[in-house]
């Protein structure tokens, strides 16, 4: 053995740590090659032990030599030991990244029922004359829904208006029988109650009748109801409101008409139809073969009516209307049979 011997195994021995030491996958492998190179019963301390067989003056020269051996793989150890902790960090921020480009899930959008569509449209139009929605409750008196509109216990119009009732004995004690409204125009009676005239009032909601349901029949139903109280109300005033709802909801040109009615509560009473959305007049099976189509009751208040809203018929008149939102919307999105409205199939409901 010679100086330039230990140099060479002294060279072998850096590489290969070097080599390993760029390979390591781990701290705990760089702590295995750590201890298997430099340790106390490591390779270079191995190599170092055979120094005794060197010429006592060479012995500092293979010393000096094996210095610089140390520190290179010292070196090389802390710097992968820094670059495996960059590493495992990378690793780590990789597996908790969230994709912020994944679409998101998309948002289920609702929209308003055809019949709250319908209604509000119903309200925009004739809120542009004026008229404010006034709520009125579901579940009604005799006295409001019947008597007070001229519909006294044995009149002929109970029939067409028979309905649920609702036993309430502290009603009943006061001498009210509770039932669930047929039609709005009780709200015509609570709208003069609540209000002095000039008077204009949409009053919308569900009524209930005692029916045989069919594609155009429902027990259950909605209507808006309209009332106009002021001094010198004709019914030229109805006719030409009327005829500017149609105008606005089936189009300038619709045709329209009064034709004489009934109702206990309005005097004079009239039906109004329009010119038949289907055949545009022609006739067809939607306007059995008339060209018309009846959109809504009305006619001028009652003035017994009138009394039992705390008005005075002598200074005062009005007029009311009644229409079936259902009707409307069914005319407005051909809908042909009304219980799809409460139905609640989605298909029905987006197809609108
Ligand atoms: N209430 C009537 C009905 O349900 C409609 C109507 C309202 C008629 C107001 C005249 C005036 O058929």
């Amino acid at each position: 053995m010679d100086v330039a011997s230990f140099s060479a195994q002294l060279e072998e021995l850096q590489a290969r740590a070097i080599a390993a030491i760029a390979e390591a996958a781990s701290p705990e492998a760089l702590d295995a090659i750590e201890h298997a190179m430099l340790g106390r019963k490591g390779e270079l301390k191995g190599l170092l032990g055979g120094i005794g067989q060197l010429p006592a003056e060479d012995r500092p020269k293979v010393g000096a030599l094996a210095n610089p051996v140390r520190t290179a793989i010292e070196e090389a150890l802390a710097e992968r030991r820094v670059g495996l902790e960059a590493e495992a960090l990378d690793a780590r921020l990789l597996a908790e990244a969230e994709d912020v480009t994944l679409p998101g899930r998309p948002v289920w959008r609702g929209s308003l029922h055809p019949l709250r569509e319908t209604e509000r449209e119903i309200a925009r139009i004739f809120g542009q004359f004026g008229f404010v929605v006034f709520d009125s409750p579901e579940v009604e008196t005799d006295e409001r829904n019947f008597e007070a509109l001229n519909i006294p216990a044995d009149h002929p119009a109970r029939d067409l208006w028979d309905t649920i009732y609702v036993h309430d004995p502290a009603a009943e004690t006061r001498g009210d029988r509770l039932l669930l409204r047929t039609h709005t125009s009780p709200g015509q009676i609570r709208a003069m109650q609540a209000d002095e005239p000039p008077i204009r009032v949409l009053t919308p909601g569900r009524c209930y009748r005692y029916e045989a349901v069919d594609a155009s029949h429902g027990f259950e139903f909605f209507q808006i109801e309209g009332l106009m109280v002021d001094e010198g109300t004709t019914l030229g005033h109805l006719r030409g409101l009327l005829d500017a709802f149609a105008h606005a909801m089936f189009g300038a040109d619709r045709a329209t008409r009064f034709r004489p009615g009934y109702y206990p509560f309005t005097e004079p009473s009239v039906a109004f139809d329009i010119g038949c959305v289907v055949c545009e007049g022609e006739g067809c099976a939607a306007c059995k073969r008339t060209g018309w189509m009846t959109i809504l009751g009305a006619g001028m208040v009652h003035p017994e009516v009138l009394r039992n809203g705390g008005i005075d018929p002598e200074r005062f008149q009005g007029f009311a209307f009644g229409m079936g939102t259902d009707r409307i919307a069914m005319l407005r999105y051909a809908i042909t049979d009304i219980r799809a409205f409460l139905a609640n199939d989605l298909r029905f409901l987006e197809r609108l």
